[in-house]
């Protein structure tokens, strides 16, 4: 039997007879009563095995050792006041494959730095298991609501030879020992994909709407706990839509996903808000129910210099149209000031990809990045430039090649009636409702800077 099975009924298992293979948490021998904590892994919590030491039979369980995998059958009991509410009194227990002495997750606190260099055992961590159990059912939450939604699902390529953010970013792909792409694998240069939004925005237009969701690579030198060089991202692209069409799609895709979480993961969510973010489940439970804030660029740039004023202290002080938001400024916003998550909207178009529309002012674009307490950027998206000259203009501008990037600019003349579309980062959201503080502890085998361990 299965574990979660014996979690979801062990009430109508009363006093009947279960088997159950799993993995030795721990091992506590008394002089007459002996207690084994078992998971096979199908359920958060541990099933408790209580066995007589001095009785035979159970010379197997004495030698068991943290790790290894035994079989256990016994009698279900209900075990009401007790920290668990059922334990499993055994009759039997078989040693199917012994543990060495020297595993390396005995039963005490382990670092998060000790545990990325495990990260092939650390799943089995009860915080791992609640974050990838939730990592698992995020997943097939953004598909269910894009599904339920009608949004047609591309998978882009993961090969390509566009740098869609044009931040040169992209690690390349080669054959070669040298630079010379003419003669390479694809005849040019070929890198990893750093968006998919560029292919998604020709399936929106023989779909409308439409999401892309994979994996996602940036040779960004950045060693912070919100970067990874392989990351997945999910971006939906609508056609026909403008902005507020996005920052519409973006709140009830969120609140969507996290009711999900809350119906399939409560007792993983309950675990995280215990021992690793105090409050979580309050956290996300306002989003459930409220409405996020919304501000332009130029508002928040209000907001960070009056901060300065009343003496918030800023790494970076000098706040004025055209700098980037860093982090700090980022989680200003949305942790002390709103206090909710943000949409920033109207950003400078200088410090924004080539394809956001530009507005009327001639300066900034129709961007919307959501700001989340704790995170900061959790998504960056935009409206789409659906004017072909002014595209070519900053095509030009910024030195792209026209050739390269002409299938994408040839849309707008072929019909082409707004776009827009966002980018969500999949770990992040991840961090965000696991309360998880570094990107490297949400992904199984993180990939960053200086590390390609697994
Ligand atoms: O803001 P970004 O760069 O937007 C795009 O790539 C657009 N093409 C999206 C679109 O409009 N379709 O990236 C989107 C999100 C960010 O908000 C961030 O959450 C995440 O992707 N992200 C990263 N996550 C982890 N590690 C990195 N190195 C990331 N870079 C971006
Ligand atoms: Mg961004």
């Amino acid at each position: 039997m299965d574990l979660k099975k014996l979690h979801a009924d062990f009430n109508q298992l009363e006093k009947k007879e279960i088997s159950i293979i799993a993995r030795v948490r721990s091992n506590r021998q008394g002089k007459v009563v002996s207690f084994m904590v078992v998971n096979d892994g199908t359920h958060l919590n541990d099933l408790q095995i209580v066995y007589k030491t001095d009785v035979d039979g159970f010379e197997d369980a004495i030698q068991s050792r943290v790790s290894s995998i035994v079989e256990v059958s016994g009698i279900l009991i209900i075990t009401p006041g007790k920290p668990q509410p059922f334990e499993l009194q055994a009759s039997k227990i078989v040693l199917l494959d012994q543990a060495i002495e020297e595993y390396p997750l005995q039963k005490k606190e382990h670092s998060p730095e000790f545990l990325r260099e495990i990260a092939h055992l650390r799943a089995r961590t009860k915080t791992y298991n609640a974050v990838f159990r939730i990592r698992s059912s995020l997943s097939f939450a953004i598909h269910k609501f894009f599904q339920e939604n009608d949004f047609v699902y591309v998978q882009t390529p993961i090969i390509t030879s566009n740098d869609a953010e044009g931040a040169g970013e992209a690690f390349t792909v080669t054959t070669r020992n040298d630079d010379k792409y003419e003669q390479d694998f694809f005849g040019k240069k070929a890198s990893l994909t750093v968006s998919g939004q560029l292919n998604a925005e020709s399936y929106a237009q023989a779909f409308k709407n439409v999401y892309t969701f994979g994996p996602t690579f940036r040779a960004e030198n950045s060693f912070t706990s919100r970067h990874a060089s392989e990351f997945w991202m999910m971006e939906p692209e609508q056609a026909f839509s403008d902005l507020n069409g996005s920052i519409e799609l973006i709140e009830s895709m969120l609140k969507s996903v996290i009711n999900y979480v809350f119906e399939k993961n409560l007792d993983e969510l309950k675990f995280l808000d215990e021992n690793q973010e105090e409050g979580l489940i309050n956290k996300l439970q306002g989003i459930r129910n409220s409405e996020f804030s919304i501000m332009t660029y130029e508002e928040a740039l209000k907001v960070l210099q009056k901060a300065i004023r009343d003496g918030h202290d800023f790494e970076e002080k000098d706040i004025k149209f055209g700098i980037d938001l860093g982090t700090e400024h980022e989680r200003y916003i949305c942790e002390t000031h709103n206090k909710k998550p943000t949409f920033v909207i109207n950003y400078p178009k200088d410090i924004k990809a080539f394809y956001m529309k530009l507005n009327s002012d001639n300066k900034t674009v129709a961007a919307v990045d959501l700001l989340v307490p704790g995170i900061g950027e959790l998504i960056g998206g935009s409206q789409r430039e659906d004017d072909y000259d002014k595209l070519m203009k900053r095509v030009k501008e910024l030195g792209m090649s026209e050739e390269e990037i002409s299938w994408y600019t040839d849309l707008r003349k072929f019909g082409y009636f707004k776009s827009s579309g966002f980018g969500l980062g999949f770990e992040r959201l991840i961090m965000y409702v696991t309360g998880m503080s570094n990107i490297r502890d949400v992904i199984a085998f993180p990939r960053t800077p200086k590390n390609l361990l697994f």
